[in-house]
């Protein structure tokens, strides 16, 4: 069964839905770690409480990106993980993991790339007036929110969506997607 490694910053919504579907057992993989740069992350309270080991660090501590990827590269390589997940890590991933982990980074992002890359993308999106906007799961490369994508899959915005409405859709949406594609990427170009 493949490990796989989740990164997260913040709240671990996504973390949390990929979990459950392990234990559905709509997913067959293993969490296997979480990875998180954010000490005090409510991520780090949903990985205690299913017994899933943590990696927790902060950035400041290190001298650069290099010398913290490393330390992660360790934790990564001791628990054999196959494959990382990012789920609402905010941050780029540097050369010292993309070498290491080459094609098997995945991210997801709250819009339709290329449209509102970067942060705050559903306030991007609700500012800008469109109709529809989306989910996109994507490689991971050096860029922010540019790898080759994988899924997309469209939100409507509605004529009454406050921003918040729109935010609750939209990680709905992210909660069914993300867990579906990773299980197809793990049992076809990953296996
Ligand atoms: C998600 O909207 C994801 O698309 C973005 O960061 C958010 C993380 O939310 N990259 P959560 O921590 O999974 O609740």
């Amino acid at each position: 069964m493949k490990r796989i490694a989740i990164f997260a910053s913040g709240s671990g919504s996504n973390f949390q839905s990929i979990v459950d579907s392990v234990k559905k057992g709509q997913l067959d993989a293993e969490v296997a770690l979480l990875v998180c740069d954010k000490p005090g992350a409510f991520v780090i309270e949903r990985a205690q409480n299913e017994n899933i080991p943590s990696f927790i660090f902060s950035p400041r501590n290190y001298e650069d990106k290099a010398a913290f990827e490393r330390e992660i590269l360790k934790e990564l390589q001791a628990r054999d993980i196959d494959f990382i997940v990012l789920a609402g890590y905010m941050r780029l991933i540097g050369p010292t993991l993309l070498q290491a982990f080459s094609n098997r980074i995945v991210n997801i992002h709250p819009s339709l790339l290329p449209a509102f890359p970067g942060k705050d993308a559903i306030g991007q999106a609700f500012r800008a007036g469109v109709k529809v906007t989306g989910v996109t799961i994507h490689y991971v490369d050096e860029g922010m929110d540019t790898g080759p994508i994988i899924a997309q899959r469209a939100v409507d915005v509605l004529d009454d969506d406050s921003r918040e409405t729109l935010q609750q859709r939209i990680q709905a949406c992210e909660h069914e997607l993300y867990p579906l594609v990773i299980q197809k990427l793990l049992s076809t170009v990953m296996a």
